[in-house]
């Protein structure tokens, strides 16, 4: 006998909570997008070309009302600037940053040009850098505030695939997530991060041969790649106004590929 069990998505009710999530133009970025607005979240989903995060928030409301996009290129603390001026434009107040914006680059350690080294690191690193300063000091100013950021096992067991550059910005992505902790702690202001291993996800697809991905699947304690949608949903516990004694942490959900 076949069992059927029929699911239908909790109606959103909006929880007045606005949040800002980078590189929301596909992948990750777009799932916490679409969790956070499930969630009650008004969201502003930012990515470094409008077209995709503008078609996110339509997906999301097609009124404008809870969800809508602008050009934010992590690498500039201008366009931070201006991500939160539009969000507080729109709604008010922003409660809520999600540092997701990234990039991996397959290279041999040799051949890392001292360019390529700094094209990664500004991505993975400057970015969440610039993303805690201009939003942490706005929070603390108002006396509350959720920073998460997305970092890596490859931050934390330097990385198999991918480069020595994205290993080390993503383990600066960990220190990081403590110096700003301890910094904001005092305004209200938690900060934490969210160290994945290899999710289901289509950069992983694109960049690892299928032959090879079963062989990743293989070396993963528990069989299989991780899901983007769990992520997300731990964003969005991290980010609840609940979440107020983990601070400074670094998730892992890495399958067992990286115990500690
Ligand atoms: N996919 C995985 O297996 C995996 C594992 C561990 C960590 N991560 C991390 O998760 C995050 C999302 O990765 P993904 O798998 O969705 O990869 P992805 O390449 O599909 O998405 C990365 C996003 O970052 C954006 N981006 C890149 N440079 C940018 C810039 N300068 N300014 C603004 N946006 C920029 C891209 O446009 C894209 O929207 C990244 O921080 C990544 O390092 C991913």
């Amino acid at each position: 006998m076949t069992t059927t069990v029929e699911t239908t998505a909790a109606p959103r009710i909006d929880n007045g909570q606005v949040a800002v999530v980078t590189g929301a133009t596909r992948g990750l970025g777009a799932v916490i997008a679409r969790t956070l607005h499930a969630a009650g979240y008004s969201v502003l989903a930012t990515g470094s070309r409008i077209g995709p995060v503008q078609d996110l928030a339509d997906e999301l409301d097609p009124s404008g009302k809870t969800a809508a996009a602008t050009v934010l290129d992590v690498r500039s603390k201008d366009d931070f600037s201006a991500a939160l001026q539009a969000a507080v434009e729109r709604w008010g107040t922003a409660h809520v940053l999600v540092n997701n914006a990234g990039r991996s680059q397959v290279q041999a350690l040799m051949d890392i040009s001292p360019e390529d080294f700094s094209a990664i690191v500004s991505t993975n690193l400057d970015g969440v850098f610039l993303g805690c300063q201009v939003f942490g000091s706005y929070f603390a100013s108002n006396g509350y505030g959720r920073i998460v950021n997305i970092g890596s096992l490859a931050g934390q067991n330097g990385g198999t695939a991918t480069g020595a550059h994205y290993a080390a910005a993503k383990g600066g992505v960990v220190t990081l997530t403590k110096v700003f902790a301890r910094d904001l702690a005092s305004g209200g202001v938690t900060v934490n991060s969210v160290s994945p291993g290899p999710l289901d996800l289509p950069v992983v697809h694109e960049t690892v041969a299928p032959d090879k991905l079963e062989a990743v699947k293989a070396s993963i304690p528990v069989g299989r790649l991780g899901s983007a949608e769990f992520i997300a949903s731990t964003v969005a516990l991290l980010a609840s106004p609940e979440a107020a004694s983990v601070n400074g942490a670094s998730w892992d959900i890495n399958g067992g590929l990286f115990m500690r």
